[in-house]
Order: structure tokens, then C-alpha cells, then sequence
């Protein structure tokens, strides 16, 4: 099956640190949704994907690594890029409009759901770190977002991990009565975390949801992805119910296709 692919040249409006990774700024006529990817030649060898951690009608913020090429261009820079593409989180709702969303995240994939903070009337953010000197500032969240804290060694918020369950130590609160609460309140759970992680968070779902519907619960995965049209087999990944390709099956995918068999 051909695909049509949108050829779209973009400006770039800046590029600045923000540690530990860096933020450029495209202006180009359509900009990625949320979980959906462009893919851009910086001159490399292969194009690079960029994924939206902010959108607006007039284009797009992603994050690159400190000393990627985006980093050393000048405002104003043409960028040849590629798409949108792939398949990104999926909110649209049949016969009704979603008023509740739940997001869940580790703190290095975060901004990826930054674009969904504001997605439902009423959104809900979990995020996870190691310590709480990784947890982003409670200000740089809109003052509408839920916020829940969880770390790994319980020195701020709830202690982790999300999917985890047992004892914790005298005055700190696990975080699994939490995320089922959550879990119950959601009418769809958007995933950005490491993706070893899914086949537990999957789990999860299932046990409190007992039967969600399709697409209830979705997961990000991130991959390289040199061709974004499904021919060149690098972003290739074997899930429990067979083989997808990132670029054209995903990005984003239904976190259930994680469930082992
Ligand atoms: S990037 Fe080439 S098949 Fe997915």
C-alpha cells in the first residue's frame, strides 16, 4: 500500500538549553499531534524523528540532545522535514467527549505528554522519578493538572514503582492504592515510560479494569526510525502478539498488545 508522506519545510525560531536536554522551535504549516513524529534532515545520514512536546497553530517544540545539529543552527534556518507521521495517543471518543484523562509517566519521557496536559476537562498526571531532586518544580505545571509524585526511594510523594505493590516504611505511602484509584477514575490512560516496563503496567490495567475497551490505555514507544514509511525494517519490534514497526503501527500503541500471552 503507498503512502502519502507531507514534504514540508520548516523554520527554525530557536534552540536553547533546557538541561538536561535542549529545545528547538519549528514553524511549518502541520505540526505533529501528540505522539506523532516529523522526521528531519539535519544533514546526517539518516533523517531524525522530533517528537511535539508542545504544539500550537503555528508550530512545534521538541527536545534534542545537547550538541545534536539542530543545536547549532541559526533562527531562521530552513529544516526540510518529513510528516506528520506514525500513529500518536488517541482521545477521540464515540458518541461522547472525554472529561477524564489520566497520564503516567517517568520523568525523562515527561514532556512527551506535555501536549495532553490540558486534553480533558479534568487531566490527571502521575510522574515517576528515582529522587525527588529529579521531580520538576509543582509551578511548571498548569495549576488544572492533578498532580501525583512518586519516587523510587520515596523521598518525596508516593513511594514506587507505579505497578509495584508490598510494605512500605513507617510514614510513606505506596503508590499502588493511588494509581488504581486513578485507574477507576480515567476514561483513557496515556503511557510514556521505559518500555520494559509495559508488560507490568499492562498488567495492571487489566487487573483493575478487568476488560478495558481498545485503546482504554496507551503506551509510547520511542525507536529510531530512518525511513517513517515502513519499509526499512529498523524500527521493527516483536510484541507478545506479533511483530509491528514503530514508525507506521505506532508510536503510540494500545499498552494491552504489552500483556504476555
Ligand atoms: S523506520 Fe523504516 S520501517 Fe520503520
Amino acid at each position: 500500500m503507498s503512502r502519502v508522506v507531507r514534504h514540508q519545510t520548516a523554520t527554525l525560531r530557536y534552540a536553547r538549553p533546557a538541561p538536561p536536554l535542549w529545545e528547538v522551535r519549528l514553524d511549518l504549516n502541520v505540526a505533529p499531534a501528540a505522539g506523532t513524529y516529523l522526521l528531519a534532515d539535519f544533514g546526517g545520514p539518516v533523517r531524525e524523528p522530533l517528537y511535539p512536546i508542545e504544539v500550537d497553530d503555528a508550530g512545534f517544540v521538541a527536545n534534542v540532545a545537547r550538541g545534536h545539529p539542530a543545536t547549532q543552527l541559526l533562527p531562521g534556518t530552513s529544516v526540510d522535514v518529513l510528516g506528520p507521521l506514525g500513529r500518536g495517543f488517541r482521545l477521540d471518543t464515540t458518541g461522547y467527549a472525554l472529561a477524564r484523562l489520566l497520564l503516567i509517566a517517568d520523568v525523562g519521557s515527561l514532556p512527551l505528554l506535555r501536549p495532553l496536559y490540558q486534553a480533558a476537562p479534568a487531566v490527571a498526571l502521575i510522574v515517576e522519578a528515582t529522587t525527588r531532586a529529579q521531580i520538576p518544580s509543582p509551578t511548571q505545571f498548569p495549576a488544572s493538572l492533578e498532580l501525583t509524585l512518586v519516587t523510587r526511594d520515596g523521598s518525596s510523594g508516593y513511594l514506587g514503582p507505579i505497578e509495584g505493590n508490598g510494605s512500605a516504611p513507617v510514614g510513606i505511602e505506596r503508590a499502588g492504592a493511588r494509581v488504581r484509584e486513578l485507574l477507576l477514575w480515567t476514561e483513557r490512560v496515556c503511557f510514556a515510560c521505559d518500555p520494559e516496563r509495559y508488560p507490568a503496567l499492562a498488567a495492571l490495567v487489566k487487573e483493575v479494569r478487568l476488560q478495558p475497551q481498545p485503546d482504554f490505555a496507551q503506551a509510547f514507544l520511542r525507536s529510531s526510525m530512518p525511513c517513517g514509511v515502513g519499509v526499512c525494517d529498523v524500527c521493527r519490534v516483536v510484541l507478545p502478539g506479533g511483530e509491528v514497526r514503530v514508525c507506521v503501527d505506532g508510536p503510540v500503541f494500545d499498552l494491552l498488545s504489552f500483556l504476555e500471552l
